[in-house]
């Protein structure tokens, strides 16, 4: 499957969700998480995020976000409707560490 990683976190553009066969993503207050038991890997969403947030799990980045996708989809509501990117999303594309700073 794929998975969100933090560069998500604050960003939300949320385009990812508009491409996906299956419907697997869940929304949380500033990041999204997609349930990788329900991804079917056909990897459509990975380019259509502006701010990289989107890899395989084969990634190494993966590995620490894998756990936090599958434990938060299971608790956020799912989203298959795009809404607006918050109004300052651009401010927060490419900053590190935002789970430590903003992860709620
Ligand atoms: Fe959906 Fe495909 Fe992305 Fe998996 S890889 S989340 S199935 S768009
Ligand atoms: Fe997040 Fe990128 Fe989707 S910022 S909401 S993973 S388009």
């Amino acid at each position: 499957p794929y998975v969100i990683t933090e560069a998500c976190i604050k960003c939300k553009y949320a385009y990812c969700l508009e491409v996906c066969p299956v419907d697997c993503f869940y929304e949380g207050e500033n990041m999204l998480v997609i349930n990788p038991y329900e991804c079917i890997d056909c990897s459509a969403c990975e380019p259509e995020c502006p701010a990289e947030a989107i890899v395989p799990d084969t990634d190494m980045l993966a590995e620490k976000w894998l756990q936090l996708n599958q434990e938060y989809a299971e608790k956020w509501p799912n989203i298959t409707r795009r809404k607006a990117a918050p109004a300052d999303a651009d401010s927060y594309n490419g900053e590190s560490d935002k789970y430590n700073k903003y992860f709620s």
